[in-house]
């Protein structure tokens, strides 16, 4: 298996690739593989003769210093997990310093109000962090195609919205979210839950399926209050939003409008642990 540290060793080795003609598909991850990224990954495989995946735990992007900290990092299993996929797959493993020439820091972006709804509020300066990261590491695997989940719904419109400013010659091809048998969303995050949390978390799903089937007859705040409600009376689970916007847009959903797609994006904190999901609803009026 061929591991990239250093970004011009990878795009010299890629250049050779695509000079070959062979097409390139890229998969970013902060590493903490589960079968969620290895769809993304397998999807990368099908569609393209060369897959490349970044293991990179992102600084840029995190307003908690004790979130990156804490984030788990696993590169030998990570390894182990895409070798056993194809040992085809290249992997960039960057050394920070390098992958940011010495300043690690973001650039400021403009997504046409995207990066100000939800986890834009949230989070302040993240989506900055993600389209500087993924706008670099474009740069470097100059890809056909990269992937990327609707686990992380607002981040993907983002990067579509990044592509189209920049005239990017990149498809950026979303994959649906992977869920636990109990429903819960694959994540990185989800070994650091306590018993208790992850007893909780598929709750979260619960509820989302619920709204989904009342989205279809009752009005938005009867659908938002009962979220807020279900997951107010759980003990082990915090509200941080539930927000029902368009999905083009990102903005909240004001009236139903027949054949508008909109969908329902939810935080819960479980324990310290902040969880993310969402669902796609439906109006049948
Ligand atoms: P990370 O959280 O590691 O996720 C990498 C990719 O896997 C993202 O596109 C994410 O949406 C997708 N993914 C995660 N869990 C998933 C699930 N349960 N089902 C489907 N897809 C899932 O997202 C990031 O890293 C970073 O922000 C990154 C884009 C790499 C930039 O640093």
């Amino acid at each position: 298996m061929k591991v990239f540290h250093y970004k011009k060793a990878l795009e010299n080795h890629l250049k050779n690739l695509k000079k070959q003609g062979k097409s390139i598909g890229f998969v970013p991850t902060m590493g903490a593989l589960h079968q969620g990224h290895l769809a993304l990954v397998k999807n990368s495989l099908k569609d393209n003769d060369v897959t490349a995946v970044s293991i990179f735990v992102n600084p840029t992007q995190f307003d908690n210093p004790d979130d990156l900290k804490k984030y788990p990092r696993t590169f030998e299993s990570d390894l182990a997990l895409l070798k056993n996929i194809s040992p085809e797959i290249i992997v960039f493993y960057p050394d920070a310093h390098d992958f940011y020439d010495g300043q690690i820091k973001s650039q400021h972006f403009d997504f046409d109000g995207l990066e100000n709804e939800m986890e834009g509020k949230h989070r302040p300066g993240h989506f900055d962090g993600v389209g500087t990261v993924v706008k670099k590491l474009f740069e470097v695997v100059q890809p056909d195609r990269a992937y990327f989940g609707e686990k992380d719904f607002q981040q993907l419109q983002i990067i579509k919205k990044l592509v189209e400013k920049e005239h990017l010659p990149i498809e950026i091809v979303p994959i649906p979210i992977y869920r636990e048998a109990d429903g819960l969303a694959m994540s990185s995050r989800n070994r650091r839950l306590t018993k208790h949390h992850r007893t909780a978390a598929p709750f979260i799903y619960q509820v989302l399926k619920q709204s989904a089937i009342l989205f279809e007859k009752e009005n938005l705040e009867t659908v938002k209050k009962f979220v807020e409600n279900a997951i107010a009376a759980h003990p082990y689970l915090e509200l941080e939003y539930f927000e029902i916007a368009d999905e083009q847009t990102l903005k909240p959903a004001t009236q139903k409008i027949a054949g508008n797609k909109y969908r329902g994006f939810i935080v819960v904190y479980a324990g310290e642990i902040r969880l993310i999901d969402n669902i796609s609803l439906v109006t049948s009026s």
